[in-house]
């Protein structure tokens, strides 16, 4: 069957996935992509937060969250009082998807094929590190994890049962799903990007109570 499960190593920890992560060829996002970019943080983190797929920036530089939707995750994690250090940061893709415009690649946003390609790292990302609670940026990210269509607006910022989206839910206590810190960035007035990003906090600060 087509997705990445021949590439995802059985029963395997955080580094040995990694280190397996760029030789999938589970769908056809590695072709055009610099390399792979798989997750950041530690391996026995109580928080799993998956966003959608690697950007521009994470793409050349091989780590999730590095460009500025990092910078704005970065600073509502610490408006939530979660150290960043603390969590274990990942995608639901994990090739970037881009379309070349002169010389600039834009960001292009996953197909459900490539969702469900990816997900058996997602999984296994999961049954590796055991979080507590797994949250999901943006609508990409929610299906995944829920298995499902998701509007964010409808169920953002709720402690969610895992349900049967993800296989290897059953240790996970809750899912939240929030905005995704990219979705604020494309905001031009800047009232509406500070609700947002308030919004993203608050979703962060209920996480940050449900693990405490
Ligand atoms: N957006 C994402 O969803 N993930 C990243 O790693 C960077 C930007
Ligand atoms: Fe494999 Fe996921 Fe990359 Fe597709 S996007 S090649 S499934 S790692």
């Amino acid at each position: 069957r087509p997705g990445a499960h021949r590439w995802v190593p059985d029963d395997a920890d955080v580094d040995t996935l990694g280190a397996a992560a760029p030789a999938c060829r589970g769908c056809e996002l590695w072709s055009p992509a610099t390399q792979v970019v798989f997750s950041t943080g530690p391996d026995d983190a109580d928080v799993v937060l998956v966003g959608e797929q690697p950007g521009d920036r994470e793409d050349r530089e091989g780590e999730p969250f590095v460009g500025p939707a990092g910078r704005v995750l970065a600073e509502a994690l610490e408006a939530a009082g979660i150290e960043s250090g603390t969590v274990y940061v990942t995608n639901a893709v994990k090739h970037f998807r881009f379309t070349e415009r002169g010389t600039r690649r834009l960001h292009k946003k996953p197909d459900v094929a490539h969702v469900r390609a990816c997900l058996p790292w997602l999984e296994a990302e999961i049954s590796a590190v055991r979080p507590r609670v797994v949250v999901a940026t943006g609508a990409t990210a929610a299906r995944a994890v829920l298995g499902r269509p998701v509007r964010i607006g409808e169920l953002r910022g709720r402690l969610l049962d895992p349900g049967d989206g993800l296989r290897v839910a059953r240790d996970v206590e809750n899912v939240v799903v929030t905005t995704h810190p990219s979705a604020l960035l494309r905001l031009r007035d800047r009232t509406d990007r500070e609700q947002k990003f308030g919004e993203l906090v608050d979703d962060l600060r209920t996480v940050s109570e449900a693990v405490r």
